[in-house]
């Protein structure tokens, strides 16, 4: 590998983690219900830098209230916290725009279709900011969620592919794991699905309570959760099967240990929420390590035959 490469290759795993980290940002602001801190978008209170206080508001700030159904009144915490998450997705469009130069200069006459991918990466970020400005107007409407979910899941392993086009490793010759890994990996995509789908459903209670009452949030969720408990464990269990299948191979054996891990944790926060009210922090916990999880499999999939 030349140096330069090393350090395109870095600079890809940095792109990969910071999508992590605007998903957790994503998941905080849902947590703290700051969701409709900006009532409008891409400014926010009509301006680039929002208030910090009430007295700054425009003097027509009450049409923007009226568009959101959590603040009456305005709520600096939520609109700064909005507003981070915001800045945080937009710098995540810079790292990539960036990443598509590099690709472009570096590759498009010996290896063009990384630089494709990073063009898909590019364009994937530009859907999901169109989306988030989508439930914004529609004020959280629920079906674009679920779609969200799944470009923010495309957008996380563009960055795996690129590194795996790019590392020289052959693939381990095992067609049985590499079956179990992509059945695996479907298992995960529609228990993801159902699980934007319970979200959407708390997302309604929750409302409904005005964010209190957290110990009746679980007992109103309807069959989409009871399919989502029984699912989890099919899916653990592929999983458990993945990371025993990974374990005697030691180019796969460091993924699947991962995928035991945060399979394992992925059900505790999920039976966390279950038996304990939903607490708060489980929330974006639970959807980080489900993302994570998913991201896991994928690249153990890349590295069979
Ligand atoms: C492999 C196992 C699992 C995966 C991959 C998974 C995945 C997910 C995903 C992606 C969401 C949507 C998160 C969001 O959009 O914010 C979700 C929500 C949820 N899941 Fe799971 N889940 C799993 C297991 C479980 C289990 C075992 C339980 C309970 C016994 C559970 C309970 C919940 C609850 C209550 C929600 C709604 C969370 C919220 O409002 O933020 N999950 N799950």
């Amino acid at each position: 590998m030349s140096s330069s490469n090393s350090a395109y290759i870095r600079y890809t795993r940095f792109v990969l983690v910071f999508v992590f980290v605007v998903i957790a940002a994503g998941g905080i602001v849902r947590m703290t219900q700051s969701g409709m801190g900006c009532p409008d978008w891409p400014r926010c209170f009509g301006s680039w830098i929002p208030p910090t206080d009430a007295s700054q508001l425009p003097a027509d700030y009450e049409k923007y209230l009226r568009q959101q159904d959590i603040d009456h009144t305005f709520n600096a915490q939520h609109t700064w916290t909005e507003y981070i998450n915001r800045l945080l997705g937009a710098l995540l469009g810079i790292w990539i725009l960036i990443h598509v130069i590099w690709s472009y200069r570096k590759f498009i006459k010996t290896k063009p279709v990384i630089f494709w991918l990073s063009f898909l990466l590019l364009l994937a970020t530009g859907i999901q900011g169109w989306l988030g400005k989508r439930i914004v107007d529609a004020n959280l409407a629920v079906v674009k969620i679920t779609t969200h979910m799944l470009v923010a899941l495309v957008i996380a392993i563009v960055p795996v592919i690129i590194l795996r086009k790019l590392k020289a490793i052959t693939p381990v010759q095992d067609k049985g794991t590499k079956w179990l890994a992509l059945i695996t990996l479907l298992l995960l995509l529609v228990q993801i699905v159902l699980g934007t789908e319970v979200r959407e459903q708390i997302d309604e209670i929750s409302r409904s309570l005005n964010y209190l009452q957290r110990e009746l949030w679980i007992g109103r969720l309807d069959f989409f959760f009871t399919l989502h408990k029984a699912f989890a464990w099919v899916a653990a269990i592929g999983c458990v099967a993945l990371f025993w299948r990974a374990l005697p191979h030691k180019e796969l054996a460091g993924l699947g240990a991962w995928t035991f891990v945060v399979v394992l944790l992925t059900l505790l926060l999920g039976l966390g929420m279950n038996y304990l009210n939903v607490p708060a922090i489980a929330q974006p916990l639970h959807l980080l390590s489900s993302s994570l999880l998913f991201v896991l499999v994928y690249a153990l999939l890349l590295r069979v035959k």
